[in-house]
């Protein structure tokens, strides 16, 4: 069963170089809401200036309102926003054993013979269920063990450049709590449509792992296809693993100085693929980049500190300890460098995005305020101009009374007289 009852979850990392990514993520997630907020705030603000004055008009109202639909949108792809390796070679060379190794759990099918038939992307879900989901489809597909997972993979009849889907919970494995996706490929040896696996599932990812089998040497369709991937990408992150390294140390009558010697010269290769033929990194970044592994050893030696025993106990061959150093090695060399990647390639962009809405919007605004500014001085002087003219009004007015206030008393003077005079006569 996969999902045995008692597990426990996998322990909180918080020294794990993913944590870049994750903390980012976090942050970047917090000012946008913030943004947010803002531009809900102004836009209902420009709705009541629309409504009461007309200094606002209907395109600039209308584009506020875009700026609320552009801002929930970027929020959306950034809640949804994670760090992607996509794995690739030829058949058998150990592809989906890595994933496995690197989730602590055989959670993708693996075997001898043509195993991976499309690609299987394995992301975190928040649940405790595993499910898988097709392309084109919302179903929910239960996984229950292995098996099934492989009959499911294999009933669907699936395109081989199609994608399948598999959630697994995310408290099971700190990479994928962290936001981690794998993508397992079929061999590169199997397809002619390497352009379309490219376009459909490789212009996002993060990193890229070349899977080599470290018994024979690298061969041509992998070769071609990072070309094709490095002329589509500008310098994508490869890593290089030279897989069942053990059993190269089982070969009967082989010396540990011949194995030296094989080491070095898979080593060369590998660096000058880098170097002088995909010219994606410099003869430094590409020796940290180059690591012989061996991943079902790897995967059994995680099987048994699980189960609390030593990881030795999983060894196959000679030389366990520096092979599982070699691959927690890569692994640190492989989060360091996705979260970094991740980071630039997806925030990046996102926070020149948030930069010049905000641009655009103080911009408006400030415009705003200065029409705001002009109407409300027009409006003073109107009303300097009336208070002046009930000013001159009143002058007028008083001088009226004062001079029909002398009339009046001249009058009751002259009747005065006039009736104490006509009485004396
Ligand atoms: P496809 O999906 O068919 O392209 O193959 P793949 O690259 O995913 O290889 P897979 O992980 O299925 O491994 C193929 C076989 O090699 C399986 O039987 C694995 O157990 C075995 N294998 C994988 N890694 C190692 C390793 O490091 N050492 C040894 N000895 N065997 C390994
Ligand atoms: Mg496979």
């Amino acid at each position: 069963n996969l999902l045995p009852g008692g597990s426990r979850p996998y322990p909180m990392n918080d020294k794990s170089p993913l944590q870049i990514f994750v903390r980012a993520k976090k942050k970047i997630n917090d000012i946008y809401g913030e943004i947010e907020e803002y531009v809900c705030e102004t836009t209902t603000f420009i709705d009541k200036i629309h409504d009461e004055a007309e200094i606002v008009d209907k395109e600039e109202r209308d584009l506020f309102k875009s700026y609320v639909e552009k801002v929930a949108g970027i929020r959306t792809v950034l809640q949804r926003d994670h760090m992607k390796v996509a794995f690739f070679g030829r058949t058998s060379n150990g592809k989906s054993s890595v994933i496995n190794a690197m989730l602590r759990e055989k959670i993708l099918p693996s075997g001898i013979g043509h195993t991976t038939n499309c690609f299987c992307q394995v992301e975190g879900s928040n649940g405790d269920e595993a499910y898988l989901m097709t392309e084109g489809s919302d179903e929910h597909i239960n996984v229950v063990n292995i098996k099934q997972l492989a009959n499911a993979l294999c009933q669907e009849k699936l395109c081989e450049s199609s994608l399948v889907r598999i959630f697994w919970p995310r408290e099971r494995c700190s990479l994928l709590r962290d936001d981690v996706v794998f993508v397992d490929s079929p061999g590169v040896d199997v397809s002619a449509n390497l352009d379309d696996w490219i376009d459909n599932h490789c212009l996002n990812a993060d990193v890229f792992v070349l899977v080599l089998n470290a018994e024979s040497t690298m061969t041509r369709a992998e070769k071609q296809f990072f070309h094709t991937v490095s002329q589509k990408l500008s310098k994508p992150n490869i890593f290089i693993l030279n897989n069942r390294w053990d059993a190269s140390a089982n070969e009967p009558e082989c010396q540990e100085s011949e194995l030296a010697k094989v080491k070095s010269q898979h080593t060369e290769r590998c660096i000058d693929f880098l170097t002088k033929e995909l010219k994606v990194s410099n003869e430094k970044e590409a020796a940290e980049r180059v690591f012989f592994v061996s991943a079902r050893e790897t995967l059994q030696a995680r099987i048994e500190e699980a189960k609390g025993n030593p990881p030795h106990m999983g060894a196959i061959a000679e030389g366990f300890q520096m092979r599982y150093f070699e691959f927690q090695d890569f692994e640190r060399k492989f989060e360091e460098c996705i979260s970094q990647s991740a980071v630039k390639t997806k925030f990046q962009q996102h926070s020149s995005r948030g930069k010049s809405v905000a641009g655009d919007m103080r911009s408006m605004l400030d415009n705003i305020y200065e029409r705001i500014t002009i109407f409300r001085n027009h409006k003073m002087d109107q009303k300097n101009m009336l208070t002046e003219r009930i000013q001159g009004t009143e002058t007028q007015m008083l001088q009226v009374t004062r001079e029909m206030k002398t009339k009046i008393h001249n009058m009751v003077e002259e009747v005065e007289e006039k009736v104490s005079k006509a009485l004396n006569e």
